[in-house]
């Protein structure tokens, strides 16, 4: 038994150092290490009916040997590189296989009509602003003419901040007017795209958060006209049709005298909808000629400057340049919806 065991050491090693592929190397790993048929779990076998005084001896042999062959094996495999080729197998990567398409997203379309609106005010000289959400009483309400007990607040009820600083969610763009007048006195041209806030009953033009763009535009012998030509300039610009427009009175303590410039519904062309609650005019542009006392506030002599401002409602203005029926889509994250545009 002792000798049998030292042949087949012996044996092995001598085919080991034979080995030159790896095809090779897994027969012969085969034919010692098999399980069932393997030289070696012959052997082992065999052990089991030695004398049981003999059985130790040749149990520590058998493993002495099995370990030789074994650690032989091994130097082989490492000498012939079968580890890398194996970690190559198994790591393999096939480039030509089809991968699911890379799925750009876009711009929400409230982004872009607002980008290509810059675009159009930079042409004509207007800076583009930014003006805080969380705004003061002062600047949202006071410094427009719109003292606490005027009954304009009543049309803009909004959100209010339990704090000293009197703060609430802004209503509209306008509180950047006197903070720009402020800050760059006359004259002056510039738009303020922005989200606003109102305590609203939502339903398919009204939301409690959407957007506006203020405009402003503060110089010698300001007039109607000159707000009428902006925008015209504006509305040809977006929606790159002609549309009709209607300009009627309407009142804003901050600007005298004062307008609301309506587009008719391109939703339902004029003949009634919920869009435009069934009058065919949708109010897109309250506008008109800034009123003496918000100069004052701005620190610009009305004596010396005039000046026009607009308060354009931009949602609304998506809603019309695209047809959609319901303000509460732009906001839904409804990718069914967004992915149209
Ligand atoms: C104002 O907010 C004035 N600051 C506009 C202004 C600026 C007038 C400068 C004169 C000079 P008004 O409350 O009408 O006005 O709102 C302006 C526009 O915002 C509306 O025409 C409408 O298009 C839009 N808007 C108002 N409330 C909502 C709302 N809840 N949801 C969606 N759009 C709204």
């Amino acid at each position: 038994m002792e000798l049998n065991l030292k042949k087949l050491k012996e044996q092995a090693l001598k085919e080991i150092q034979g080995i030159r592929n790896s095809e090779d190397w897994q027969k012969i790993e085969n034919k010692y290490f098999s399980r069932k048929s393997g030289e070696l779990a012959k052997l082992l076998k065999d052990i089991k009916d030695v004398s049981e005084d003999l059985r130790p001896k040749l149990g520590s042999l058998a493993n002495e040997v099995k370990e030789e062959i074994s650690q032989a094996l091994a130097q082989k495999k490492a000498d012939l590189g079968m580890e890398s080729e194996q970690e190559l197998e198994r790591d393999f990567i096939d480039v030509t296989l089809e991968i699911e398409k890379y799925k750009l997203g876009h711009l929400h379309p409230l982004t872009q009509v607002q980008n290509e609106l810059e675009d159009i005010f930079k042409s004509m000289g207007f800076m583009i602003l930014d003006g805080p959400e969380l705004e003061s009483d002062y600047y949202n309400f006071e410094a427009l003419n719109i003292p606490a007990w005027h009954p304009a607040r009543d049309t803009q009820d909004t959100f209010y901040i339990e704090s000293k600083d009197k703060l609430v969610l802004r209503t509209h763009t306008s509180p950047v007017q006197v903070r720009a007048m402020q800050k760059y006195g006359a004259p002056f041209r510039g738009v303020v795209p922005g989200r606003c806030f109102r305590n609203e009953a939502t339903d398919a033009s009204h939301e409690h958060t959407f957007y506006q763009m203020e405009g402003l535009m503060i110089d010698k012998d300001i007039s109607i006209c000159n707000l009428i030509a902006v925008m015209k300039e504006l509305l040809a610009g977006i929606f790159k049709r002609e549309v009709k427009v209607r300009l009627r009175p309407g009142y804003f303590p901050f600007v005298e005298p004062g307008f609301e410039l309506d587009i008719q519904c391109l939703i339902c062309g004029g003949k009634g909808c919920p869009v435009c609650k069934q009058n065919g005019w949708v109010e897109i542009l309250p506008c008109g000629l800034v009123h003496p006392n918000v100069l004052k506030a701005g620190g610009i002599d009305p004596q010396k400057w005039s000046g026009f401002a607009f308060g354009l409602g931009l949602t609304r203005l998506v809603m019309m340049k695209y047809g959609i029926d319901d303000i509460r889509l732009m906001q839904s994250g409804d990718m069914r919806f967004l992915n149209q545009f």
